[in-house]
């Protein structure tokens, strides 16, 4: 048996690199060293919790577990599939070859306990994990896994508002009127938003890339500093008039930078509004889809926070819904003076709507009624403000927005890592990827400025949105370089849950389906299973991720390139029907261009019936 730790133990959980098998084949060592990667301190938020990102999204349930799911990979034949539930080693059972060593289900319950309340009680009984997405799917590259995602929101963000136009700058204090943003760029714009956690601390470095400029709210010091450290942030404010001061004199001069401020996104929200500020784009993503554990009041110190959080939760939740409320409105009032205003995923619209609906009209009334003063919003729980009730939804979510043109075409969050820890055999899959898909100018741009720009986080990696036909040429690439031995160990290749065609999230990926079909949820099913039918190397189904439980529904799936031909017929399936299953779920709800991406991929079952 081995020996039970209480924390993280940098030594004993190190992530093997070279060429030496540590298991009895190179998936099994692939999934041991995605697991220790995940909570290597370079790549997770929180090692000593076990959380990788997203609030509490965690690689393992706890250290007996992580210990157990070691020592079983290490053991695991080459016909045999290891399960795991919500983080904890389960069975080992025997299956063939060319089956995922790995089975995932984490999180999953049944839709009427489906919710925060009863995984709470579950999670205190150390029956259930919290996987997030890539976290308890064991595919988490740090930063980097989104900051493409990041980039092309953004880029589309500009492409949309600010081609060939002049961007306004709506500054009252900022001295000019109007700005000329370069054609599909954030040149001369300010962009606000808040939270740099494992995904969020993706947006400064995204934002800079398309030159403009970021101001960013984190109650977190350290967050702030992690970035600065890893390159995603330029600058650090602990006050909030001297942050936004910096970022309008770079936006007036058209300099691309990155700002971060130490303080409650409410606040910076308040203080832009009570000086007339108004950011050209407006966002989110502190981890509003987790109230007890991602979100901080307004009302609470960090410190306040986390003794209110185990003390009185009730009363913590009352005022992180209370907080989360007031800074929807916020961004309301903002995207009425001009801000271009979107919801980056995690489900803060959702939460503000819960609590209106929460609150009796008489209460909404008496806060109208309540006199205004913008010191009321550091002081008391709660601000006045003419609210509007029926107005939380007002703004997009981003896929509908920006992303969903990209999913019809098969395109996603691609990505893969080099086992052998050698930053240069990401540099050959680099250039293997740029030579063969030189039609693609904006991948190719994104390659040249991550290579310069993107520092990793642990096992070397590279994210790259490729679509319907690519990834699978990619993959069997990648399998050629390890068979010739271009690279010095097999690649491991595997996507974010937030895809084409691995998720259903009514108010995220799937929100406003041309067909309505938002909530239908077979699609991430079937996903997981064709996955598992094709030859996957693990493959997880989780629930509750991006936006929390009850919110969502989505499947995840890693597949390693390790030179055989075994792995070559693999990855020719796999990475077919993986984003096939989105051309198909695009396709069924009647977006014309998922429609001819079909066609033209021999992905529609209709042509076979002749
Ligand atoms: N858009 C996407 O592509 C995408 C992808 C993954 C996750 N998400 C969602 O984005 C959110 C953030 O993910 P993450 O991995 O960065 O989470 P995280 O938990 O690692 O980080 C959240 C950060 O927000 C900060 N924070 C919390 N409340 C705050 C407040 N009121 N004001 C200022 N800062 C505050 C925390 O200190 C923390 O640093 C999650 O809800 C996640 O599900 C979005």
């Amino acid at each position: 048996m081995s020996t039970l730790t209480s924390n993280y133990d940098p030594v004993k959980y190190k992530t093997p690199t070279g060429s030496k098998l540590n298991c009895k084949g190179w998936i099994q060592e692939a999934a041991l060293r995605m697991l220790l990667n995940n909570l290597n301190p370079e790549v997770a938020e929180r090692p000593d919790d076990l959380i990788v990102y997203g609030g509490r999204g965690k690689a393992a349930r706890n250290f007996e577990a992580l210990d157990n799911i070691i020592a079983a990979l290490k053991i695991l034949e080459n016909d045999e599939s290891l399960l795991i539930q919500s983080g904890k080693p389960v069975g080992i059972l025997k299956t063939h070859k060319d089956a995922p060593r790995v089975l995932i289900s984490n999180s999953q319950l049944v839709p009427n306990w489906a919710n925060w309340k009863h995984f709470d009680e579950l999670e205190k009984k150390g029956l259930m994990m919290y996987g997030q997405m890539t976290a308890g799917s064991w595919i988490y590259i740090g930063s980097q896994g989104i900051v493409q995602g990041t980039y092309e929101t953004y880029a589309a963000v500009a492409d949309k508002h600010f081609s060939n136009l002049s961007a306004s700058c709506h500054s009252d204090e900022g001295g000019i009127s109007k700005t000329s943003a370069n054609s599909g760029s954030l040149k001369g714009t300010l962009n606000v938003t808040a939270g740099l956690g494992g995904m969020g601390g993706a947006q400064p470095l995204a934002i800079t890339m398309n030159e403009g400029v970021a101001l960013i709210a984190e109650v977190e010091e350290w967050r702030i500093d992690k970035r600065i450290e890893t390159r995603y942030l330029d600058e650090k404010y602990t006050d909030i008039d001297e942050a936004i001061d910096s970022a309008v004199r770079y936006k007036q001069s058209g300099v691309g930078k990155s700002i971060g401020v130490l303080c409650n996104a409410v606040h910076l929200l308040q203080r832009l509004i009570e000086r007339n500020i108004i950011p050209d784009t407006l966002t989110d993503q502190t981890s509003a889809h987790d109230p007890l554990v991602g979100y901080i009041p307004h009302t609470l110190t960090n410190e306040q926070a986390n003794i209110l959080r185990t003390e009185n939760p009730t009363e913590y939740l009352h005022r992180a819904y209370e907080s989360m409320y007031l800074h929807v409105q916020l961004m309301l009032q903002l995207m009425d003076k001009g801000a271009i205003t979107f919801d980056y995923g995690n489900n803060i619209r959702a939460r503000a709507k819960e609590f209106e609906e929460k609150i009796k009209n008489d209460e909404l009334r008496m806060m109208n009624e309540r006199p205004q003063s913008g010191d009321l919003i550091h002081n008391s729980s709660f601000l006045t403000h003419k609210f509007k009730p029926g107005r939380c939804f007002d703004f997009p979510g981003f896929v509908p927005a920006y992303i969903r043109p990209l999913f019809c075409e098969g395109k996603g969050p691609f990505r893969w890592a080099a086992l052998s820890g050698d930053p240069n055999d990401i540099a050959v899959t680099d250039e293997v990827i740029m030579n063969m898909f030189p039609e693609n100018k904006g991948m190719i741009r994104w390659m040249q400025m991550a290579k310069e720009t993107i520092a990793f986080q642990g096992l070397p990696a590279r994210i790259c949105w490729l679509g319907q036909g690519e990834r699978e040429k990619a993959g069997l690439a990648f399998n050629e370089l390890v068979r010739t031995g271009k690279v010095k160990a097999p690649i491991v290749i595997g996507r974010d849950h937030l895809d084409t065609g691995s998720v259903a999230s009514p108010n995220r990926e799937t929100e406003a389906m041309l067909d309505g079909s938002d909530a239908v949820a077979d699609w991430p099913i079937l996903n997981a299973l064709v996955n598992t039918a094709g030859g996957a190397s693990w493959v997880s189904l989780h629930h509750g991720g991006g936006v929390g439980m009850g919110y969502s529904i989505h499947a995840g799936m890693v597949i390693v390139a390790d030179g055989t031909d075994d792995a070559e017929a693999r990855l020719r399936r796999v990475l077919r029907n993986d984003p096939g299953m989105g051309v198909i779920r695009h396709a069924d709800a009647g977006y014309e261009i998922a429609k001819d991406t079909l066609k033209k991929n021999d992905l529609d079952y209709k042509q076979k019936l002749g």
